[in-house]
Protein backbone atom coordinates (compact mmCIF):
# COMPACT_ATOMS: atom_id res chain seq x y z
CA UNK A 1 0.00 0.00 0.00
CA UNK A 2 1.31 3.74 -0.69
CA UNK A 3 2.52 5.45 2.09
CA UNK A 4 0.70 9.21 1.90
CA UNK A 5 1.62 11.67 3.91
CA UNK A 6 1.89 16.01 3.65
CA UNK A 7 2.73 17.54 0.10
CA UNK A 8 2.49 21.07 1.69
CA UNK A 9 4.99 23.67 0.37
CA UNK A 10 4.66 27.15 2.17
CA UNK A 11 5.82 29.22 5.08
CA UNK A 12 4.64 28.19 8.52
CA UNK A 13 3.42 31.13 11.20
CA UNK A 14 4.62 30.09 14.30
CA UNK A 15 4.38 31.22 17.88
CA UNK A 16 6.36 28.85 19.60
CA UNK A 17 8.33 25.51 18.53
CA UNK A 18 6.16 23.49 21.64
CA UNK A 19 2.82 24.13 19.21
CA UNK A 20 3.96 22.90 16.45
CA UNK A 21 3.34 18.89 17.87
CA UNK A 22 -0.18 19.06 18.29
CA UNK A 23 -0.81 20.56 15.07
CA UNK A 24 1.58 18.07 13.44
CA UNK A 25 -0.25 15.39 15.26
CA UNK A 26 -4.40 15.83 14.24
CA UNK A 27 -3.17 16.42 10.52
CA UNK A 28 -0.74 13.01 10.45
CA UNK A 29 -3.59 10.96 12.14
CA UNK A 30 -6.03 12.71 10.06
CA UNK A 31 -4.36 11.20 7.11
CA UNK A 32 -4.27 7.44 9.09
CA UNK A 33 -0.55 7.71 10.38
CA UNK A 34 -0.92 7.35 13.69
CA UNK A 35 2.10 4.97 14.22
CA UNK A 36 4.63 7.18 12.22
CA UNK A 37 3.60 10.28 14.02
CA UNK A 38 3.84 7.95 17.22
CA UNK A 39 7.32 6.76 15.96
CA UNK A 40 8.55 10.44 15.23
CA UNK A 41 7.24 11.68 18.60
CA UNK A 42 7.95 8.67 20.81
CA UNK A 43 10.73 8.27 23.56
CA UNK A 44 11.73 5.95 25.52
CA UNK A 45 9.86 4.04 28.25
CA UNK A 46 8.18 6.36 30.67
CA UNK A 47 9.83 9.51 28.89
CA UNK A 48 11.55 10.60 31.65
CA UNK A 49 14.87 12.45 29.85
CA UNK A 50 12.20 13.51 26.92
CA UNK A 51 10.77 15.82 29.40
CA UNK A 52 13.68 16.81 31.88
CA UNK A 53 15.78 17.25 28.21
CA UNK A 54 13.58 20.71 27.82
CA UNK A 55 12.50 21.38 31.60
CA UNK A 56 16.76 21.23 32.15
CA UNK A 57 17.55 24.69 30.89
CA UNK A 58 14.86 26.20 33.56
CA UNK A 59 17.67 25.21 36.30
CA UNK A 60 19.68 27.63 34.79
CA UNK A 61 19.01 31.38 34.28
CA UNK A 62 20.89 34.07 32.11
CA UNK A 63 22.73 37.16 33.75
CA UNK A 64 21.73 39.98 31.56
CA UNK A 65 24.51 42.81 30.44
CA UNK A 66 23.66 46.27 29.99
CA UNK A 67 24.85 49.50 28.84
CA UNK A 68 26.92 47.55 26.30
CA UNK A 69 26.08 49.19 22.88
CA UNK A 70 24.40 46.75 21.22
CA UNK A 71 21.69 47.41 18.66
CA UNK A 72 21.08 43.93 16.86
CA UNK A 73 22.62 40.43 17.26
CA UNK A 74 24.42 38.52 14.56
CA UNK A 75 23.95 35.23 14.64
CA UNK A 76 26.85 33.85 12.11
CA UNK A 77 29.17 31.33 13.02
CA UNK A 78 30.94 28.50 11.30
CA UNK A 79 32.35 24.44 11.80
CA UNK A 80 35.57 22.94 10.24
CA UNK A 81 35.72 26.49 8.19
CA UNK A 82 31.87 26.19 6.85
CA UNK A 83 30.05 29.49 7.11
CA UNK A 84 27.22 29.22 8.84
CA UNK A 85 24.22 32.07 8.99
CA UNK A 86 22.88 31.02 12.50
CA UNK A 87 24.02 28.21 15.35
CA UNK A 88 21.01 26.46 14.93
CA UNK A 89 21.59 23.52 12.28
CA UNK A 90 19.70 20.36 11.90
CA UNK A 91 19.93 17.25 13.84
CA UNK A 92 20.14 13.84 11.40
CA UNK A 93 16.59 12.42 12.41
CA UNK A 94 15.79 9.46 10.14
CA UNK A 95 13.24 8.07 7.32
CA UNK A 96 11.45 12.13 6.92
CA UNK A 97 9.68 10.68 4.21
CA UNK A 98 6.83 9.60 7.03
CA UNK A 99 6.64 13.48 7.07
CA UNK A 100 6.47 14.62 3.72
CA UNK A 101 6.67 13.02 0.44
CA UNK A 102 9.45 15.06 -0.27
CA UNK A 103 11.43 14.20 2.56
CA UNK A 104 14.97 14.97 3.39
CA UNK A 105 15.28 16.58 -0.42
CA UNK A 106 13.08 19.12 1.18
CA UNK A 107 14.55 19.49 4.48
CA UNK A 108 17.98 19.93 2.67
CA UNK A 109 16.03 22.62 0.91
CA UNK A 110 14.87 24.62 4.10
CA UNK A 111 18.13 24.30 6.18
CA UNK A 112 20.05 25.54 2.52
CA UNK A 113 18.05 28.50 2.75
CA UNK A 114 18.30 29.73 5.87
CA UNK A 115 22.37 29.42 5.66
CA UNK A 116 22.76 26.33 7.99
CA UNK A 117 23.44 22.87 7.41
CA UNK A 118 21.85 19.56 6.99
CA UNK A 119 22.60 15.85 7.55
CA UNK A 120 21.51 13.15 6.14
CA UNK A 121 20.92 10.24 7.89
CA UNK A 122 22.36 6.43 7.06
CA UNK A 123 18.48 5.28 8.05
CA UNK A 124 17.13 8.54 5.63
CA UNK A 125 14.49 7.80 2.79
CA UNK A 126 16.38 9.53 0.46
CA UNK A 127 19.96 8.76 -0.42
CA UNK A 128 22.95 10.99 0.24
CA UNK A 129 23.31 11.49 -3.43
CA UNK A 130 19.90 12.78 -3.75
CA UNK A 131 20.38 14.98 -0.58
CA UNK A 132 23.32 16.79 -1.96
CA UNK A 133 21.70 17.22 -5.42
CA UNK A 134 18.89 18.77 -3.78
CA UNK A 135 21.01 21.83 -2.71
CA UNK A 136 23.33 21.58 -5.73
CA UNK A 137 26.20 20.39 -3.44
CA UNK A 138 25.59 22.96 -0.31
CA UNK A 139 27.66 22.06 2.38
CA UNK A 140 26.03 18.36 4.04
CA UNK A 141 27.26 16.17 7.01
CA UNK A 142 26.52 11.93 6.56
CA UNK A 143 25.32 10.13 9.71
CA UNK A 144 26.04 6.67 10.34
CA UNK A 145 24.76 3.46 11.90
CA UNK A 146 28.09 1.45 11.71
CA UNK A 147 26.94 -1.88 9.79
CA UNK A 148 28.21 -5.37 11.57
CA UNK A 149 29.69 -5.52 7.12
CA UNK A 150 32.85 -3.53 6.85
CA UNK A 151 32.14 -3.74 3.51
CA UNK A 152 28.98 -2.34 3.97
CA UNK A 153 30.59 0.61 5.88
CA UNK A 154 32.75 1.66 3.10
CA UNK A 155 30.33 1.21 0.48
CA UNK A 156 28.01 3.96 2.18
CA UNK A 157 30.92 5.74 3.18
CA UNK A 158 32.37 6.06 -0.01
CA UNK A 159 28.66 7.26 -1.36
CA UNK A 160 28.47 9.87 1.06
CA UNK A 161 32.42 10.99 -0.13
CA UNK A 162 31.42 11.02 -3.71
CA UNK A 163 28.05 12.74 -2.77
CA UNK A 164 30.59 16.01 -1.29
CA UNK A 165 29.60 15.80 2.15
CA UNK A 166 31.92 17.53 4.57
CA UNK A 167 31.95 15.68 7.61
CA UNK A 168 30.68 12.58 9.12
CA UNK A 169 28.24 11.85 12.52
CA UNK A 170 29.15 8.42 13.85
CA UNK A 171 26.15 7.21 16.25
CA UNK A 172 27.46 5.84 19.10
CA UNK A 173 24.07 5.87 21.70
CA UNK A 174 22.34 3.47 19.53
CA UNK A 175 23.31 -0.01 19.78
CA UNK A 176 20.06 -1.06 19.93
CA UNK A 177 16.79 0.50 19.72
CA UNK A 178 15.36 1.89 23.46
CA UNK A 179 12.49 0.39 24.27
CA UNK A 180 9.46 2.47 22.85
CA UNK A 181 6.10 1.87 23.90
CA UNK A 182 4.22 3.77 21.76
CA UNK A 183 5.94 1.86 18.48
CA UNK A 184 4.74 -1.26 20.78
CA UNK A 185 1.17 -0.32 21.35
CA UNK A 186 1.00 0.58 17.39
CA UNK A 187 3.04 -2.14 16.11
CA UNK A 188 4.67 0.27 13.85
CA UNK A 189 6.57 -0.84 10.98
CA UNK A 190 8.55 1.57 8.28
CA UNK A 191 6.13 1.52 5.66
CA UNK A 192 8.66 3.37 3.07
CA UNK A 193 12.31 2.68 1.95
CA UNK A 194 15.70 3.46 3.62
CA UNK A 195 16.89 4.29 0.15
CA UNK A 196 20.42 4.17 1.36
CA UNK A 197 20.20 0.52 2.65
CA UNK A 198 18.19 -0.65 -0.79
CA UNK A 199 20.94 -0.16 -3.02
CA UNK A 200 22.93 -2.60 -1.00
CA UNK A 201 20.76 -5.01 -1.16
CA UNK A 202 20.49 -5.27 2.72
CA UNK A 203 16.70 -5.16 3.83
CA UNK A 204 15.58 -1.72 2.82
CA UNK A 205 13.54 -1.38 6.50
CA UNK A 206 10.08 -1.78 4.82
CA UNK A 207 8.51 -3.89 7.30
CA UNK A 208 10.39 -3.94 9.94
CA UNK A 209 10.43 -1.61 13.44
CA UNK A 210 13.34 0.35 14.95
CA UNK A 211 14.56 -2.41 16.90
CA UNK A 212 15.35 -4.64 14.70
CA UNK A 213 16.73 -2.22 12.28
CA UNK A 214 18.85 -0.76 15.29
CA UNK A 215 19.65 -4.41 15.77
CA UNK A 216 20.86 -5.49 12.84
CA UNK A 217 23.80 -2.73 12.87
CA UNK A 218 26.89 -3.02 14.74
CA UNK A 219 26.56 -3.42 18.61
CA UNK A 220 29.79 -3.31 19.69
CA UNK A 221 30.96 -0.25 18.63
CA UNK A 222 34.85 0.43 20.04
CA UNK A 223 36.97 3.54 20.18
CA UNK A 224 39.27 2.19 17.15
CA UNK A 225 36.23 2.54 14.27
CA UNK A 226 36.74 6.28 15.08
CA UNK A 227 40.27 6.44 13.24
CA UNK A 228 38.48 3.47 10.78
CA UNK A 229 36.01 6.21 9.24
CA UNK A 230 38.93 8.86 9.62
CA UNK A 231 40.87 6.13 6.95
CA UNK A 232 38.08 5.46 5.08
CA UNK A 233 36.93 8.92 4.45
CA UNK A 234 39.68 11.55 5.00
CA UNK A 235 36.75 13.71 6.41
CA UNK A 236 36.18 14.88 10.08
CA UNK A 237 34.46 12.87 12.08
CA UNK A 238 31.82 13.93 14.90
CA UNK A 239 31.11 11.63 17.68
CA UNK A 240 27.00 11.65 18.60
CA UNK A 241 25.58 10.29 21.54
CA UNK A 242 28.46 11.61 24.06
CA UNK A 243 26.95 11.99 27.65
CA UNK A 244 30.44 11.82 30.00
CA UNK A 245 33.00 14.24 30.21
CA UNK A 246 35.39 10.20 29.97
CA UNK A 247 34.00 9.33 27.12
CA UNK A 248 34.43 12.49 25.40
CA UNK A 249 38.18 12.67 26.17
CA UNK A 250 38.86 8.90 25.33
CA UNK A 251 36.85 9.70 21.60
CA UNK A 252 38.76 12.79 21.27
CA UNK A 253 42.37 10.55 21.78
CA UNK A 254 40.83 8.14 19.65
CA UNK A 255 41.00 11.02 16.63
CA UNK A 256 37.21 12.57 16.97
CA UNK A 257 37.38 15.88 15.08
CA UNK A 258 34.15 16.50 17.48
CA UNK A 259 31.81 16.22 20.47
CA UNK A 260 28.22 15.93 20.16
CA UNK A 261 26.33 16.16 23.21
CA UNK A 262 23.26 14.31 23.02
CA UNK A 263 20.71 11.53 24.62
CA UNK A 264 19.20 10.98 21.25
CA UNK A 265 16.19 13.27 22.30
CA UNK A 266 15.37 10.60 25.37
CA UNK A 267 14.95 8.14 22.42
CA UNK A 268 17.44 5.37 23.72
CA UNK A 269 18.22 5.70 27.44
CA UNK A 270 15.65 6.41 29.41
CA UNK A 271 16.77 7.23 33.19
CA UNK A 272 19.56 9.21 31.83
CA UNK A 273 20.74 12.82 32.65
CA UNK A 274 19.41 15.52 30.47
CA UNK A 275 21.29 16.22 27.58
CA UNK A 276 21.94 20.09 28.79
CA UNK A 277 22.74 19.00 32.70
CA UNK A 278 25.99 16.98 31.54
CA UNK A 279 27.14 19.91 29.32
CA UNK A 280 29.43 21.48 31.27
CA UNK A 281 31.44 19.18 32.26
CA UNK A 282 31.95 17.90 28.97
CA UNK A 283 32.96 21.45 27.81
CA UNK A 284 35.01 21.49 30.56
CA UNK A 285 37.25 18.73 29.37
CA UNK A 286 36.63 19.45 25.78
CA UNK A 287 38.82 23.26 26.41
CA UNK A 288 37.82 23.89 22.89
CA UNK A 289 40.53 21.51 21.53
CA UNK A 290 37.59 20.37 19.18
CA UNK A 291 33.92 21.79 18.44
CA UNK A 292 30.92 20.84 20.39
CA UNK A 293 27.73 19.96 18.97
CA UNK A 294 24.41 20.01 21.51
CA UNK A 295 21.04 18.73 20.95
CA UNK A 296 18.12 16.89 22.74
CA UNK A 297 15.28 19.25 23.99
CA UNK A 298 15.80 22.63 22.63
CA UNK A 299 12.84 24.28 21.87
CA UNK A 300 13.02 28.31 23.03
CA UNK A 301 15.91 30.80 21.55
CA UNK A 302 17.14 30.75 25.31
CA UNK A 303 17.67 27.54 25.13
CA UNK A 304 20.05 27.57 22.35
CA UNK A 305 21.23 30.67 24.25
CA UNK A 306 22.24 28.58 27.21
CA UNK A 307 23.78 25.95 25.42
CA UNK A 308 25.96 27.59 23.47
CA UNK A 309 26.71 29.86 26.89
CA UNK A 310 27.76 26.36 28.21
CA UNK A 311 30.11 25.33 25.90
CA UNK A 312 28.58 24.12 22.87
CA UNK A 313 29.24 25.88 19.74
CA UNK A 314 26.27 24.90 17.43
CA UNK A 315 23.58 23.58 18.34
CA UNK A 316 20.88 20.99 16.39
CA UNK A 317 17.37 20.23 16.43
CA UNK A 318 15.48 17.22 16.05
CA UNK A 319 11.46 16.95 15.92
CA UNK A 320 10.72 20.37 15.44
CA UNK A 321 12.34 20.24 12.04
CA UNK A 322 10.07 17.40 11.29
CA UNK A 323 7.25 19.05 12.36
CA UNK A 324 7.94 22.20 10.36
CA UNK A 325 8.86 19.61 7.40
CA UNK A 326 5.14 17.71 7.89
CA UNK A 327 3.09 21.70 7.92
CA UNK A 328 5.00 23.28 5.23
CA UNK A 329 7.84 21.09 3.13
CA UNK A 330 10.99 23.06 2.69
CA UNK A 331 9.53 26.64 3.72
CA UNK A 332 8.04 24.79 6.38
CA UNK A 333 11.28 23.99 7.89
CA UNK A 334 13.27 27.41 6.94
CA UNK A 335 9.98 28.79 9.17
CA UNK A 336 10.82 26.38 12.42
CA UNK A 337 14.77 27.66 12.22
CA UNK A 338 13.81 31.41 11.28
CA UNK A 339 11.52 31.62 14.52
CA UNK A 340 13.90 30.00 16.63
CA UNK A 341 16.68 32.56 14.95
CA UNK A 342 13.60 35.55 16.08
CA UNK A 343 13.76 34.40 19.52
CA UNK A 344 17.46 33.51 19.72
CA UNK A 345 18.45 37.22 18.48
CA UNK A 346 15.51 38.44 20.98
CA UNK A 347 17.74 36.89 24.04
CA UNK A 348 21.03 37.84 22.83
CA UNK A 349 20.03 41.54 22.81
CA UNK A 350 18.18 41.35 25.98
CA UNK A 351 21.10 39.49 27.72
CA UNK A 352 24.05 42.15 25.89
CA UNK A 353 25.40 39.66 23.89
CA UNK A 354 26.22 40.96 20.44
CA UNK A 355 27.22 37.93 18.73
CA UNK A 356 27.82 34.18 19.19
CA UNK A 357 31.23 34.61 20.76
CA UNK A 358 29.56 37.11 23.17
CA UNK A 359 27.11 34.59 23.98
CA UNK A 360 29.63 32.05 25.11
CA UNK A 361 30.97 34.05 27.41
CA UNK A 362 28.05 35.27 28.98
CA UNK A 363 27.68 33.87 32.47
CA UNK A 364 23.91 31.31 33.63
CA UNK A 365 23.36 31.31 37.44
C1 LIG B 1 15.63 6.72 15.90
C2 LIG B 1 16.81 6.61 15.04
C3 LIG B 1 16.66 5.91 13.78
O1 LIG B 1 15.78 7.37 16.94
O2 LIG B 1 17.57 7.75 14.98
O3 LIG B 1 14.57 6.18 15.62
Amino acid sequence: MTYLTSTDEHAVEIVNLKSLEALVKERMVAQGNRGAFGYLRGAAEDEWTLRENTESFNRKTIVPRVLRGIDSADLSTSIFGIPLKTPIIQAPVAAQGLAHMEGEVDTAKGMEKVGSLFSISTYGSTTVEEAAEAVNGAPQFFQLYMSKDDEFNQYLLNKAVKAGVKAIILTADSTLGGYREEDVVSKFQFPIPMKNLESYSVTDGVGKGIFEIFGAAKQGLVLDDIQKIKNWTNLPVLVKGIQSPIDALEAITAGADGIWVSNHGGRQLDGGPASFDVLPAIAAVVKKRVPIVFDSGVRRGEHVFKALASGADLVAIGRPIIWGLNLGGADGVASVVEHLNHELSITMQLAGAKDIESVKTTELL
